[in-house]
């Protein structure tokens, strides 16, 4: 399956931090927030990525990632000319996507947990959509999906004043290729978007919409506030510094998938080596852990 990155967007609630460089590049804690959504597309079984910014922050993404092919990978590159909505990835990408199943993750999202690379096996391959839920305990700012019993979505609503659960829909979206003409069909909202939210309804109401709900032990966060990127930069070092692991590290997860060698990640290391980050790749090497066990 391929996958997408959505890393455009104006980034506004964090102005002045994000009038110069994209929110997507900027540090959480100790690696660029794209690090985050990268690793856990390749967590998902992605090997192909399309990384969609801004016109004007095409060149920095390019300098920090280039082809990929250092992770053992292949990443691409499309420009959003203007903030049109999420849906609007489906129709940038649409030559990437192709004619098979796509992933779309938001370069803003963080993810983590033990449980995170079995959810999403489970969601694969795609037949409709394929979205999570997690429960959070202030559900209004975000498209929020009712289950019955079974566990089988009944509606969704996105930012609703009263909302009819506390399953908030994070930035991790499956989709069969039916997503492109979907996309295509939809019309601006009010606040002129293709919005997400529409395209899941239209699974929904297709009855090809499947959800799983995170458990607890999955983590979810998305940096677009100061008070959430704070958050989640405090969260990313309690946990490494607490158990001495990395989160979102692209590298030592791209090395645990078997897609880069022990040569490889040593080579990556060498040059990291001035802060701590090139000395834990090199030490993933020492502890003998071997690769192929994708952790995170
Ligand atoms: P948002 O956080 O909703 O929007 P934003 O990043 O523009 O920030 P703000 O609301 O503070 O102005 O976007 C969620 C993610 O999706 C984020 O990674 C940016 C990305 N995005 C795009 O790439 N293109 C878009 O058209 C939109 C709306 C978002």
């Amino acid at each position: 399956m391929r996958g997408i990155i959505l890393a455009g967007g104006t980034g506004s609630r964090l102005w002045p931090a994000t009038k110069a460089v994209s929110k997507q590049l900027i540090p959480v804690f100790d690696k660029p927030m794209i690090y985050y959504p990268l690793s856990t597309l390749l967590m998902a079984g992605v090997s192909e990525v399309l990384i969609i910014t801004a016109p004007s922050s095409q060149e920095q993404f390019q300098r920090l990632l280039g082809s990929g092919h250092h992770l053992g990978i292949d990443i691409e590159y499309a420009v959003q000319n203007h903030p049109g909505g999420l849906a609007q990835a489906f129709l940038v990408g649409e030559k990437f996507i192709g004619d098979g199943p796509v992933a779309l993750i938001l370069g803003d999202n963080i993810f983590h947990g033990p449980g995170l690379a079995r959810h999403m096996a489970h969601s694969t391959p795609v037949k409709g959509g394929h979205i999570f839920a997690c429960v959070v305990p202030q559900p209004q700012p975000y498209a929020v999906i009712e289950l019955d019993g079974g566990g089988n979505p009944v509606s969704l609503e996105e930012k609703p004043g009263h909302p009819r659960s506390h399953y908030a829909v994070p930035g991790l979206y499956f989709y069969d290729n039916q997503v492109i003409d979907i996309a295509r069909s939809l019309t601006p909202s009010p606040r002129g978007e293709l919005e997400i939210t529409d395209v899941n309804t239209s699974y929904l109401e297709r009855g090809e919409l499947h959800v799983t709900v995170f458990d607890r032990d999955t983590a979810w966060m998305d940096a677009g506030t100061f008070a959430a990127l704070t958050h989640a930069s405090e969260f990313v070092r309690g946990v490494e510094e607490r158990q001495g692991i990395k989160i979102g590290c692209v590298e030592e997860t791209a090395w645990r998938l078997g897609r880069i060698d022990d040569d490889q990640l040593a080579r990556l290391a060498a040059p990291l080596t001035g802060n701590g980050y090139g000395e834990y790749l090199l030490s993933l090497l020492d502890r003998g852990e071997g690769s192929i066990r994708a952790h995170q």
